[in-house]
């Protein structure tokens, strides 16, 4: 692709970059120790890029799932610009369901008219921050507003002012400030701080009542060291300017590259203290920060993100359900795949982890997972549906799935036998087979069930000349058959009495059992495999005696050899 010329990287003045330099080999070297202060801007930003914006309810349902999530500033709207956002705000203080402890956050442009609006829109908002904005990148200057350098800084003084005046004539609640230089990545960034002090000088922030100056990547448009390297050189200058301690310094970006979250991180590292997005990246575009995925990348490095996404699935379904969107299978945390693994390999390494970790329970221990970076349980998600069983699967991921059904600690045998049966049905098929088909697959295969032979319970066993005698009888197809044998113990003294009825050679291959339930009512679970005449059947037996318990294992691999046999 020759068009690679058409682009510019981005690029600073000489003495920029080697400051930018200079303060990268600090940040770069440091580590996230506590959460940000997250904004949702899901009811702004996020709905202004729906194909179909949400109407009041379904933003009233989003608002509350936001609360609940732990956001304590929402950006809910551009009250200016509809009535129906205007609207919303009004309903919100009227219902009274906008917590003490939360701040609704508005947006305005750097206009008169609009800013005087927005305040109305407020009125009865008791904590609000006024978000003004002003678009600054050369683009914007001279393609779209038409004003000079001059200009861009005398309206964000005359706004400044206006809001300052503005909220002063509105006493009874508590309004703050935000200040973005919009299209900040795209703008000379000598001019970003000037234009973001002349805001600082007119609102006079303190350390009490800080201005949260943001800076946005209105468009991703470099990698995301760059972006960070920028928010380093701000945070500085804002610092030589004495004004660092007085302003909360703001990350907005976009992920028009796909590395927003990277990006977001690193301003993190170089010194940004809130972060605004969206809940799984819904945005202009290809859409805002996800900051699902940045707080349970917080989590993941051992860092409380200060939100709440214990219940994903829910948060989830009511986001798909009230915004139309949906979730991409393989995105980050919220996908419905990204906690499933298909091939054999990553299952048996995942049944091993999985051994272990239950084992080790009561140690107070770290989660490890070879393929999983994140404990599914810590997001309300149903570990069964970790591993899924299609063609690619292996005997591993069978296990994962037998054990999270109840049947855990199987012979490794039997496995590898069910496991060559599935692999049969998934190329025959050609698709996942769930977890319930394998489960009654399993029992329809391998566990006795009275259909055509019937165990008969009461036996007779008496020592014969070292060895042992079994009198008992079997129905079979419900007409009764006395049986007897001798054999070295009672296992195989009951199955010479089968072969002798039968006429059929049957020898005992492998024996193992063990214990369903605790209780008085638990019950003995006996898996056999013999060989009848050339062929390895298994049988699983159940019952609350042990021998009876074997002795419908054993009757269960006879019926299976029939059925085996009609089909050779
Ligand atoms: O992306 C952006 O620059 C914005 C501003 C209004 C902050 O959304
Ligand atoms: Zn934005």
């Amino acid at each position: 692709m020759k068009s690679h010329k058409k682009y510019n990287k981005i690029s600073f003045p000489k003495k920029i970059q080697e400051e930018m330099d200079t303060r990268r080999a600090k940040w770069i070297g440091s580590k996230l120790k506590k959460a940000p202060l997250w904004c949702s801007v899901d009811l702004r930003d996020g709905n202004q890029a729906l194909i179909t914006p949400m109407d009041e309810s379904k933003k009233q349902i989003f608002f509350n799932e936001l609360v609940k999530i732990g956001f304590k500033e929402i950006e809910v709207g551009y009250p200016f610009a509809s009535d129906s956002e205007y609207q919303f705000l009004q309903n919100l203080a009227k219902k009274k369901v906008i917590p003490e402890d939360v701040y609704i956050q508005v947006l305005v442009s750097c206009k008169s008219n609009q800013i005087e609006k927005t305040f109305e829109s407020i009125k009865n908002i008791k904590k609000a921050i006024v978000h003004f904005y002003i678009p600054t990148s050369p683009q914007q200057r001279e393609t779209v507003l038409k004003k000079t350098k001059k200009e861009i800084i005398e309206s964000v003084i005359s706004s400044s002012r206006q809001v300052i005046d503005l909220a002063k004539k509105n006493k009874k609640n508590k309004i703050r400030f935000q200040f973005s230089p919009e299209s900040f990545t795209s703008t000379e960034l000598d001019f970003a701080l000037e234009v973001c002090l002349s805001a600082i000088n007119i609102i006079k922030p303190t350390k009490k009542e800080k201005l949260i100056i943001n800076l946005p990547a209105t468009v991703e448009r470099s990698s995301p060291v760059v972006f960070a390297d920028q928010i380093a050189w701000m945070s500085e200058k804002f610092k030589e300017n004495k004004v660092r301690d007085k302003i909360i310094l703001c990350v907005h970006t976009h992920n028009d590259r796909g590395t927003a979250v990277a990006a977001t991180e690193l301003a993190l590292l170089a010194g940004a203290d809130r972060v605004e997005g969206t809940l799984f990246g819904n945005g202009e575009r290809s859409g805002n920060v996800d900051i699902a995925t940045m707080a349970l990348n917080m989590l993941s490095d051992g860092v409380n993100p200060n939100l709440d996404f214990s219940n994903l699935n829910q948060i989830k379904r009511k986001y798909t359900e009230v915004t139309g969107m949906k979730i991409d299978e393989r995105r980050p945390y919220s996908g419905d795949l990204v906690f499933t693994a298909f091939s054999g390999g990553h299952q048996d390494a995942m049944e091993k982890a999985r051994v272990k970790r239950e084992k080790s329970k009561k140690i107070e221990s770290k989660y490890t997972d070879p393929y999983l970076h994140i404990d599914p349980v810590d997001l309300g998600l149903h570990i069964d549906k970790l591993v899924r069983i299609n063609s690619q699967s292996g005997k591993g991921g069978l296990a994962y799935v037998l054990g999270k059904n109840g049947w855990a600690d199987l012979p490794k045998l039997l496995i590898i036998d069910f496991s060559s049966k599935i692999q049969k049905m998934t190329q025959k098929t050609k698709s996942e087979i769930p977890s319930e088909i394998i489960m009654e697959e399993f029992k329809k295969i391998y566990f006795y069930n009275d259909s055509k032979y019937k165990v008969g319970t009461e036996i007779k066993m008496q020592e014969k000349k070292g060895n042992v005698e079994t009198t008992t009888f079997i129905y079979i197809n419900n007409k009764k058959h006395n049986i007897s044998g001798v054999g070295s113990g009672s296992i195989e003294s009951y199955i010479n009495a089968l072969s002798k009825l039968l006429k059929i050679s049957i020898n005992i291959n492998s024996y193992e059992e063990r214990s369903l339930g605790a209780s008085s009512d638990a019950q003995a679970v006996c898996y056999v495999r013999v060989v009848i005449e050339d062929m390895f059947v298994w049988g699983v037996g159940m019952d609350q005696n042990t021998s009876t318990s074997w002795k419908k294992a054993i009757l269960k691999t006879i019926e299976r050899f029939e059925t085996l046999n009609k089909k050779i």
